[in-house]
């Protein structure tokens, strides 16, 4: 049996430490978030249902023990009627049949559960995932094809098939307990820890500024604190789902927004709005005494792209400095044309037309930026940094809230509800990017560096010619139509919005 757990270990190990799976897991996450993203706002609350976010408990774990239960029974109930003597005992037969129907059905569910919890996981969980999908999918296809077999009376060999899909189901279990055990994905991650019993003085109340959440730390706890809407509120800083630090996140819709997979917390409870987190995060109480905050845990516990005038490909002259940019350089020109793209966004009338083809172009902008940092930046980097999986994560974050804003007409509060927030991520990501993982980023070397500048502006440049790329953007702008439509019989209603024209590029 120790054998049996250390040869586990070991595959397990190996699994964890396979990078190779990175491109598996992007390929997969994407497939798996496109269709939630199309559909825009409503698609949020779907996979926030999935996840089990209202009902505070995850749903997979539940909806798997059906398949668990019913395909284990129906492997036992094959056994029996091979014991009973086959033909003459159709009981069994009828039994297992049944109960290997029951389980695809339970499977289906607990697949779709299982991917969307996935996708909001990083790192050595997410390349265990990958595989954990893997084995439960191919436990699913075989017992489907021994169903098969059996409606067409070749039972000796749908029982073989059996056998093989369960083998498949208790590799698919292990690689699940491992993941849920050992690297606590679905377990709670917050800090709740009772500290401190007593209002603690923490920080200046002058200084904390509306909607701006600030980090302090008391008696050992890291605290989360938001004034918004005037009045101060105080949550834990790490997030129940993975651990993310709130205090980097922003306020939208009255709650905290964790920065790496999104979850929003309601800033009075802490409980859960948007998921992937299900457990309410802890809160305290707050006053504010002499102009100081001070906070105490509550008696009762409630916890229940490239700026285009950077781009510079030229080789670098022989004997003389390489005149190149770094990565790094080209990475920040492309934030600050992105940051741009928000402010000239900002600056313009809600019903004005040159709001869409500026957002047209931020989407553009934003899609070919996290694109060639996954495919040159990051798996360059790696080496020589930890912060690669949480950017992924942010990565898909910005994805989502990208994906949802172009659903939303821009003329409505709603709208720049959402923009408020989007920059507020994209401020996070790329701020975080710059400070940390950019200067780490040196320790590879000017010359390695301007390799990969070189790489970022030539990729950069064949993304914004690119036939795939312009058909995303014509995608895109059908998406766009439905808010242009909008803002037409506005404009014809709006006599200041009728002598506004189309702005030039
Ligand atoms: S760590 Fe995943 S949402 Fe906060
Ligand atoms: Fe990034
Ligand atoms: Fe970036």
């Amino acid at each position: 049996m120790a054998k049996f757990a250390r040869l586990g270990d070991r595959i397990i190990g190996r699994i964890e430490r396979a990078r190779t799976l990175d491109h598996a897991s992007h390929g997969l996450g994407e497939a798996v978030a496109i269709p939630f993203r199309a559909l825009g706002g409503p698609g949020k609350r779907v996979r926030t249902a999935l996840h089990g976010t209202s009902y505070g408990h995850s749903i997979h774990p539940a909806l798997v023990t059906v398949p668990l239960g019913s395909w284990t029974a129906s492997v036992l109930l094959d056994v029996a009627d091979g014991v009973a003597g086959g033909e003459e005992n159709r009981g069994f037969a009828t039994a297992a049949d049944l109960t290997i129907g029951i389980g695809c059905l339970g499977a289906a569910g607990a697949i779709v559960t299982g991917l969307v919890d996935w996708d909001k996981t990083h790192g050595e969980p997410r390349r265990l995932g990958v595989v954990h999908a893997a084995a439960n999918t191919t436990a699913l296809t075989l017992f489907l094809s021994s169903l098969i077999l059996r409606r067409r009376g070749r039972r000796r060999g749908a029982k073989a098939v059996s056998a093989l899909a369960f083998a498949a189901m208790f590799a698919g279990g292990y690689l699940g307990g491992h993941l849920a055990h050992r690297r606590n994905v679905g377990a709670d991650h917050a800090d709740r820890n009772p500290a401190p019993r007593n209002f603690v003085s923490v920080l200046d109340a002058a200084e904390l500024e509306e909607g701006k959440p600030r980090l302090v730390e008391v008696e050992g706890v890291r605290v989360a604190l938001v004034r918004h809407h005037g009045r101060i509120h105080a949550l834990g800083d790490r997030c129940s789902h993975f651990g993310g630090p709130l205090s980097e996140g922003w306020v939208f819709r009255g709650g905290l927004v964790c920065p790496w997979h999104g979850s929003r917390y309601c800033l009075h409870s802490g409980r859960p709005l948007d998921g992937p987190a299900t457990a309410v995060q802890p809160t305290f109480e707050v006053r504010v005494s002499d102009g100081m905050v001070e906070v105490r845990r509550p008696e009762t516990r409630r916890d229940g792209a490239l700026a285009r005038d950077t781009a510079c490909t030229a080789e670098p002259p022989s004997g003389i400095g390489d005149c190149r940019p770094k990565a790094d350089e080209v990475l920040v020109g492309h934030h600050m044309l992105i940051r741009g793209l928000f402010d000239r966004i900002a600056a313009t009338m809600p019903n004005d037309p040159h709001r869409l083809e500026l957002l047209d172009e931020l989407a553009g902008e934003m899609d070919m930026h996290e694109m060639i940092e996954d495919e040159i930046f990051y798996p360059r980097v790696r080496h020589v940094t930890d912060s690669i999986p949480i950017a992924g994560a942010e990565h898909q974050q910005l994805a989502d809230q990208l994906a949802i804003l172009l659903t939303l007409d821009p003329s409505t509060s709603d709208f720049d509800e959402h923009l408020t927030a989007l920059r507020s991520a994209l401020e996070h990501h790329a701020g975080s990017e710059e400070r940390e993982m950019f200067p780490t980023a040196q320790r590879l070397g000017d010359a390695v560096l301007r390799d990969l500048g070189a790489r970022l502006v030539e990729r950069l440049e064949e993304l914004r010619q690119s036939r795939l790329q312009k058909l995303v953007r014509l995608g895109r702008q059908v998406l766009l139509e439905r808010g242009q439509g909008r803002i037409g019989r506005a404009m014809q209603e709006t006599p200041h919005g009728a002598s506004r024209g189309t702005s030039p590029r």
